[in-house]
């Protein structure tokens, strides 16, 4: 098969190909060649999937004519700190041969790699070329579009780091044979999300073809789904690429979401998990303020338990989210922003959610499932 490209289109020739297709590690090396002036390549992975693909990317390179050496870090989110990103910097300047201006970093693996990789680069020599091969759906149709970098720190997630555009995407979608089910079921809740907020048709598709995928992501199906997702993204940010905007879009989900995946602690839930309880409280706000019927939640619902992700968590602590919403300094005089579904594949966003608001959509949370109540 084929790769398909999806081209991220930014002003001052920033723009980059995004390609989608089985196979395409292999073609990594052809690829960072071709950006011209390359004589040294260092790929950066996580200990997970440097063991994984490592050698083959670092094989791909070599045989395009390049010195490639690969420098792993330990896998996991705890592991995006200051600390480790200190400790890869160690390992590229004592590369032989050495790194310079000319030399371009890879991002081999989920998020967690692509934002680790991407920060060394968009600060290594004061910015060095960069290319993603991600290996996650979450990174493949997330973190591949936009070029935001970033370690946590103490006081919260991705505090510090910079955006830095790739030169290109390459997504080798046989990676994801290795993949659990759980990791993919988290980036289809990603898919689910574009859908509510760009494209209702999607919706349909994710019904028929995504319960399967979560067994078989390499399946051909995958490279459509992962083009969708980016050009939907590629959309977005094209149109706002500094988050001013309608990029808030893509925070669908994630107001009441990621104040769920912070008080649950962050080992708990993985964040397509948090996301997708998110987006059922955001949606029964919506419909408690008839900006969408219940048929329309039901449907996203039932989608949603179809990927066995979360649409009810018991046991919330309502004055914990609230706490961490409130926080957030986008919220001002005790009214929360949120992005509401105005029908689906339409959202817009609202600076006016009330505490009763959030109250009683979280509080749905906790109800019966409606879409197995018989009445529903
Ligand atoms: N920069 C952005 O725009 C952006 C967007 C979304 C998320 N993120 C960041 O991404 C991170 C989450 O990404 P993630 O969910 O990919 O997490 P991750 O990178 O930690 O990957 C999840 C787990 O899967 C393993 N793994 C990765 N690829 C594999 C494969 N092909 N086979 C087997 N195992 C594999 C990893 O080792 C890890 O244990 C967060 O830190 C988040 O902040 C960044
Ligand atoms: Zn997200």
């Amino acid at each position: 098969m084929n790769p398909v490209t999806v081209n991220v289109s930014l002003a001052g020739q920033r723009g980059y190909p995004v390609q989608i297709g089985p196979g395409l590690l292999g073609e990594l090396g052809g690829f960072v060649a071709g950006l011209g002036s390359v004589s040294r390549a260092a790929v950066i992975s996580d200990s997970t999937v440097a063991e994984l693909y490592g050698a083959a990317a670092v094989e791909s390179l070599r045989s395009a004519g390049l010195a490639a050496d690969l420098l792993a870090f330990p896998a996991g989110e705890a592991n995006k700190t200051l600390a480790r990103f200190a400790g890869l910097f160690d390992g590229l300047f004592a590369l032989d041969p050495a790194v310079d201006r000319s030399s371009v970093i890879v991002a081999l693996g989920g998020g967690v790699a692509g934002d680790m990789a991407g920060f060394v680069a968009a600060t290594a020599l004061r910015g060095l070329r960069w290319v993603q091969a991600p290996t996650t759906v979450l990174a493949d149709v997330d973190a591949s579009v936009g070029g935001k970098t970033a370690v946590d720190h103490p006081a919260g997630k991705n505090l510090v780091g910079a955006f830095h555009q790739p030169r290109g995407v390459l997504i080798d979608t046989e990676t994801l044979r290795s993949l659990p089910p759980r990791q993919v079921r988290n980036g289809l809740a990603e898919c689910v999300k574009h859908a509510v907020i760009r494209d209702a048709e999607l919706l349909d598709w994710l019904k028929r073809f995504a319960a399967p995928l979560a067994q078989t992501p390499h399946a051909p199906q995958m490279t459509e789904l992962l083009a969708r997702n980016v050009a939907i993204k590629a959309a977005v940010v094209e149109s706002d690429e500094r988050e001013s905007g309608v990029r808030q879009h893509l925070n669908f989900g994630h107001t009441i979401g990621h104040a769920i995946e912070a008080a649950a602690g962050y080992d708990q839930l993985l964040h397509g998990e948090a996301v997708s309880l998110g987006m059922v409280a955001a949606m029964h706000l919506a419909a408690g303020r008839g900006l969408i019927g219940s048929e329309d939640l039901r449907r996203v619902e039932r989608l949603l338990s179809g990927l066995d992700l979360p649409v009810r968590r018991a046991g919330l602590d309502f004055d914990a989210l609230w706490r961490i919403m409130l926080h957030d300094k986008k919220n001002r005089a005790g009214r929360v922003r949120m992005v509401l579904p105005v029908r689906l594949g339409a959202v817009e966003v609202f600076d006016d959610a009330t505490r009763g608001e959030l109250a009683a959509a979280v509080s749905r949370l906790a109800g019966e499932r409606s879409d197995t109540d018989p009445d529903a």
